[in-house]
């Protein structure tokens, strides 16, 4: 079981979290994320997590989304790489043979092009983390893979254990137990004090609690950057555990950055440049 009092982490277990970069690192030893995502009328959360997981140090990020969003995206990002998939079709094999880690998840829609784009990518083996859509077919029955991070809000929490929000959020950390026991895999669940557990290992394990963040980062697309902070983290080499530990401190902490400015009207996009000074400080 995973123990009810749980570890704090704040600002201070940023330093030294990231191994320095070598002077003769090239961007193969940075790990290449393969983001999937945006249907259609969504496209702007794979991009928002294609762009975080840019801005915290992976060394390759590619996205395949909806042959309608890869201009767009490759207009506003030209670092990542894009990948048309239409109705029909799945990310192309040696795509995800390429990839170190996989974002799935954010804008990929509730219908079957998202489904076969999670199964294509689940069936690749790679480290992953889910999220937003993603959760909801794992809901529907989808496994998530062994070394995943699965990151739901409380009413993607609620979905995935046939429960109330209310349910989750009246006992937060028996609601990271029994995720982290159904799924087996490490879990944050998200929100005002996000909580960390790792369900993975048969021992008992701590949660952690996220001690950062403010009400700025409620609003669309906030979750989107924290899966592409967290995939660059696990590209890195981070463990998922340590990944979804450190992500979800870096990205609450980069809100109390841009909310230096004010919470009201904080976009996910404020968070790119403190998320680039914090993780190299
Ligand atoms: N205090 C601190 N942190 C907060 C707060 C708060 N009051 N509110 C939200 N956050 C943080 C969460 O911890 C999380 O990291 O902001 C992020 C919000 O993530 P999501 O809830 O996934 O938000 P968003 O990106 O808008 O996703 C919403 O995704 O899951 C789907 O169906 C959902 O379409 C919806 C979309
Ligand atoms: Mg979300």
């Amino acid at each position: 079981g995973i123990s009810a009092s749980a570890i704090a982490i704040d600002r201070r277990s940023l330093s030294a979290a990231l191994p320095k970069r070598a002077d003769d690192a090239h961007k193969g030893a940075a790990g290449h994320v393969l983001a999937l995502g945006g249907d259609l009328g969504m496209g702007g959360a794979i991009r928002l997590a294609a762009e975080a997981a840019l801005r915290c140090g992976a060394g390759l990020v590619s996205v395949a989304t909806r042959p309608e969003h890869v201009g767009a995206l490759l207009a506003g990002r030209p670092e990542c790489m894009a990948h048309a998939v239409p109705e029909h079709e799945v990310p192309p094999a040696d795509l995800l043979a390429r990839a170190t880690v996989l974002a799935i998840g954010p804008g990929l829609g509730r219908g079957g092009w998202g489904l076969s784009m999670l199964e294509a990518g689940l069936s690749a083996g790679k480290p992953s983390v889910l999220d937003a859509d993603a959760l909801w077919h794992v809901a529907q029955g989808a496994r998530p893979p062994k070394r995943a991070v699965i990151t739901p809000h409380p009413g993607e929490a609620a979905r995935l254990l046939e429960c109330s929000v209310e349910d989750i959020q009246s006992d937060r950390f028996a609601a990271l137990r029994l995720l982290a026991e159904r799924f087996r895999c490490v879990v944050l669940l998200k929100g005002n004090g996000s909580l960390i557990a790792d369900g993975s290992t048969q021992d008992p394990t701590p949660s952690y609690v996220v001690d950062a963040g403010n009400p700025g980062l409620a609003v669309g697309g906030s979750g989107d950057v924290l899966t592409g902070v967290i995939a660059a983290l696990l590209a890195q080499g981070l463990a998922p555990l340590q990944a979804a530990r450190i992500g979800a401190l870096l990205h609450a902490t980069a809100g109390d950055v841009a909310a230096e400015q004010g919470q009201r009207g904080l976009l996910p996009s404020d968070l790119m440049s403190p998320l680039r000074q914090l993780i190299n400080a």
